[in-house]
């Protein structure tokens, strides 16, 4: 069956070649992909991953990213928590939902409680339905045109494209802005949620056992008491909380110390933080990563691990304490209702981990992260390139 399915998506693809337009979908409004040892799926909607498979350590497959069974389900979802999404065309937080661009001031949209922007508001790139404009038996390429104040507080025409390719246990994100007609800010990033144990881990459902490690990032950008970025640069104590440089912890490690309640966003647990990755940065125009792993996240139970590479010079990452307890439910490829927990996603249910330039750089010009935030025409290509390679063992 799996082989019938794989030469009917290269059938697909030849005919998408010869019309020169992409098939439809299957009938959960997903498009799969795969390649030795990996196979994913993904939506217009957001541009979305929505499954992710790979083996553990017993060769069984996992589905390791947060998601619904069927593509509707994203659209309608009120919480939004940008499952697998391309968030844009600024990605995370505008402290003060303000920010000053060539001596004129624009205000966004303030979807961020009490007073900030996130994700660019509620009809950034992670609530539009792209096109797809590739699709092959390896590689899919979703394309979006945003135009000028979509977003609310946002000048200028920006064309958006995002090609997912698999690779041998690899994944590669490659994310491309274009700023046509205006000078604009443009930060791009994936919003995947990992659970490594696919929700299958009978004792326990929480990433907070989960390994974690970010060796370059050694600085944050503090929040004050709502969660806006306040403009200072702290550094990261080594054991303090937030460490995760000077060797992996697990994520929970730190759960009964002082200051894990309120530690990166008031009245939650765990990590909501923005950091800096500090090596000697890459070209940010250029599709080139690091060469060694910027960050690593593997569990013990199902033996899954990835090391991800990226271009960028920061992180938004979270695990999931915000997530209300029992509301969103867990997919069928992750057991569903009967999967070892009650079938909802619980709180520390989840990480995330998105490589971007410094959350909320625009409206913290001291930080001299203008050149890789502001685009305009003739500055060339926004690039975010990521790539997450898997093993077991
Ligand atoms: C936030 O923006 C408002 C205008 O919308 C301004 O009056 C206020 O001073 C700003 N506050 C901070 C803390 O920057
Ligand atoms: C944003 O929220 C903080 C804390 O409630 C407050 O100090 C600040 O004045 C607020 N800014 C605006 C523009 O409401
Ligand atoms: C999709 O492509 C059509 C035809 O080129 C275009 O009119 C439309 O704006 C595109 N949609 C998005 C979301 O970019
Ligand atoms: C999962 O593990 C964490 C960390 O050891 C622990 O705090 C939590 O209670 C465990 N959850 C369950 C359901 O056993
Ligand atoms: C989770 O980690 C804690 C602390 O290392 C350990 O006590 C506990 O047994 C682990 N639980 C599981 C289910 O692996
Ligand atoms: C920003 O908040 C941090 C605490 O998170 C504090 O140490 C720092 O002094 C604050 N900076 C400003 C400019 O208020
Ligand atoms: C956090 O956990 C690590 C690893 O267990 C430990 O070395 C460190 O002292 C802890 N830090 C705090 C603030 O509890
Ligand atoms: C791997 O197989 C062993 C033996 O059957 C089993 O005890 C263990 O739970 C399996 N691990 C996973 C991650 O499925």
């Amino acid at each position: 069956m799996k082989s019938l399915a794989f030469i009917g998506t290269l059938a697909f693809s030849w005919l998408a070649l010869v019309q020169g337009k992409v098939p439809p979908p299957d009938s959960d409004g997903k498009y799969t992909i795969q390649a030795p040892g990996i196979k994913a799926s993904f939506i217009p909607y957001s541009a979305a991953v929505t499954n992710l498979f790979v083996p553990d350590r017993n060769g069984t497959q996992r589905d390791i990213v947060l998601g619904y069974d069927t593509a509707v389900e994203y659209a309608e979802d009120k919480i939004h928590p940008n499952y697998g999404a391309i968030p844009g065309r600024y990605a995370n937080r505008i402290a003060n939902a303000t920010y000053e661009l060539d001596g004129v001031r624009y205000y966004t949209e303030r979807n961020n409680q009490p007073n900030s922007t996130m994700h660019s508001g509620t009809n950034g790139w992670s609530y539009r339905v792209w096109n797809v404009t590739n699709v092959c038996h390896d590689s899919i390429t979703f394309s979006l045109r945003d135009e000028p104040f979509s977003s609310k507080g946002m000048p200028g025409l920006v064309l958006g494209r995002v090609t997912y390719t698999l690779k041998p246990n690899t994944w590669i994100i490659s994310i491309e802005g274009e700023a046509k007609t205006h000078r604009t800010p443009l930060m791009l990033t994936n919003h995947a949620y990992w659970q490594l144990d696919a929700f299958a881990n009978p004792f326990n459902d929480t990433v907070l056992n989960h390994t974690f490690s970010m060796p370059f990032s050694k600085r944050q950008l503090a929040y004050d008491s709502v969660a806006e970025v306040n403009g200072t640069i702290l550094e990261i104590p080594k054991y303090g909380i937030n460490d995760f440089w000077s060797s992996p912890k697990q994520v929970g490690a730190n759960a009964s110390a002082a200051g894990w309640i309120g530690n990166c966003g008031p009245g939650f647990g765990g990590y909501d933080c923005a950091v800096t990755i500090d090596h000697d940065h890459l070209d940010p125009k250029k599709p080139q990563v690091y060469s060694e792993p910027v960050a690593s996240l593997r569990s013990e139970w199902s033996g899954i691990q990835w090391d991800m590479y990226s271009n960028q010079a920061g992180f938004a990452f979270t695990s999931c304490g915000f997530f209300p307890k029992d509301v969103l439910p867990i997919k069928k490829t992750q057991g569903g209702p009967d999967s070892a927990n009650d079938g909802f996603v619980p709180t520390y249910g989840c990480l995330a981990v998105e490589p971007q330039d410094w959350t909320s750089g625009i409206d913290h010009p001291q930080w001299g992260r203008l050149p890789y935030q502001i685009y305009g025409p003739g500055d060339g290509v926004y690039r975010n390139e990521i790539v997450y390679k898997f093993s077991a063992s």
